[in-house]
């Protein structure tokens, strides 16, 4: 097989081959690496949009065009740019998981009544702190949490993050489930719901709000096991007579691999209409992945390329500390050329440059001979990369740049 025209599964009409050059939202990757330097992380504002865009469209064909509202998890990606960006698209509010991430979406431009904050482990500090947000809504996810806010706020609305016991997703990969058989931090189980609307009441706070997200990165193969957890958060809702809101979480994908089924959203609308359409509930989705990951490209520049064994290694100049995603949770992030040509594509093995074993890109890679590139891209990488960067090896420098 030749590099010359390649037919590749990630390509579409922002990111392909033009002329024998890579280009992402009509700008040729090869100059923007030149430009740039690497490693620089790229975000297309236009892709961003788009898929917004698409979720917004199929709430709408759900039947919940006036009843829906997207709140964007700013954990996938909070540079700031691209949160000001999002913020003028009018298209969505902020779901956020810590003071300082509340703090640094009202400084992009975020009122604190868009702002949806679902609690994890927080302390006394962080309660005190987050009390002081006129208009913040808080999910809480412990019992412990609804007496910290309780006695902050009563009297105040609240969400309650509840546990399935049932999860979803990508590819059945057990690290992406926050629900599930193994018993998980996440939520309040149907063993304690009693316990916590009885302890929301002593201080007399209203729930009005049923809150899940039971993992990450489903597909279209998935969503038959997202009927599945909706039933289920569905008992929880019924409990609860206070509630006029559910908020199904994020976790919708994209395609990480040639034979990935992406996820088919006219489906996905069908389960939220059959489940919500005929109740009088408004619904909320916060997805991070789905809006930000395929925006978004990794440009490294290659080290070396040497035959170890059978296996044909490419050093790259950025390792899993600024994208760790293909490490902690086995995604595989494609690397691209980013000019074609008339050479054989042979698998190749893409690692980094941190002192760790698992710093892999990509196993078996099919590449063309890149004697005569400089740089790859790595694609995928607009979500959970950057934001959760560290500096191992004290490589944790990288640019980052919004495209237009
Ligand atoms: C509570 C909550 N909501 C939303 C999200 C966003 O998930 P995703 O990026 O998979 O859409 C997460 C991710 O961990 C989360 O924990």
């Amino acid at each position: 097989m030749s590099h010359k025209d390649p037919n590749v599964w990630w390509q579409r009409s922002d990111l392909c081959y033009q002329d024998y050059e890579l280009c992402f939202a009509g700008h040729s990757v090869q100059q923007l690496a030149e430009q740039f330097g690497t490693p620089t992380f790229l975000y297309s504002t236009s892709r961003v949009k788009e898929n917004l865009l698409r979720i917004r469209t199929a709430l709408n064909n759900a039947g919940l065009e006036r009843r829906s509202s997207i709140y964007y998890a700013m954990k996938a990606n909070r540079f700031a740019p691209l949160l000001n960006f999002i913020k003028q698209t009018g298209l969505c509010g902020i779901d956020a998981c810590s003071p300082n991430e509340v703090k640094h979406a009202i400084s992009c431009g975020f009122s604190p009544s868009e702002i949806s904050f679902t609690t994890t482990s927080l302390s006394a500090k962080d309660y005190a702190e987050l009390a002081r947000y006129d208009g913040l809504f808080m999910d809480c996810d412990t019992l412990h949490s609804i007496r910290s806010w309780g006695k902050l706020k009563p009297g105040s609305e609240i969400g309650i993050r509840i546990n399935p016991a049932v999860g979803i997703g990508r590819a059945c990969n057990d690290k992406l489930q926050y629900a599930g058989c193994n018993t998980t931090k996440f939520g309040i189980y149907r063993e304690q719901f009693d316990q916590a609307l009885t302890l929301a009441a002593k201080y007399n706070l209203i729930v009005r709000k049923i809150h899940f997200h039971t993992g990450c990165g489903y597909l279209t193969p998935e969503l038959e096991q997202l009927d599945h957890v909706i039933n289920e958060c569905m008992k929880f809702v019924d409990a609860a007579p206070d509630v006029r809101r559910v908020n199904i979480g994020g976790g919708l994908g994209v395609p990480h691999l040639e034979n990935d089924q992406p996820l088919n959203l006219e489906l996905w609308s069908e389960v939220l209409s059959k489940h919500f359409a005929q109740r009088n509930l408004h619904i909320e989705v916060e997805p991070g992945d789905y809006v930000c990951k395929d925006a978004g490209l990794l440009l490294v520049s290659k080290t070396y390329v040497e035959l170890k064994k059978d296996t044909l290694f490419v050093g790259v100049d950025a390792g899993f500390n600024i994208a760790p995603e293909p490490a902690y949770y086995g995604l595989p992030f494609q690397p691209v050329p980013l000019v074609t040509d008339d050479s054989a594509l042979m698998p190749m093995t893409v690692v980094g440059n941190i002192n760790e074993a698992l710093d892999i890109w990509y196993e078996n890679a099919l590449l063309p001979n890149l004697e005569q590139h400089d740089y790859l891209a790595i694609i995928n990488t607009g979500a959970y990369s950057s934001s959760m960067a560290s500096n191992h090896c004290m490589r944790g420098e990288f640019n980052e740049f919004l495209i237009e």
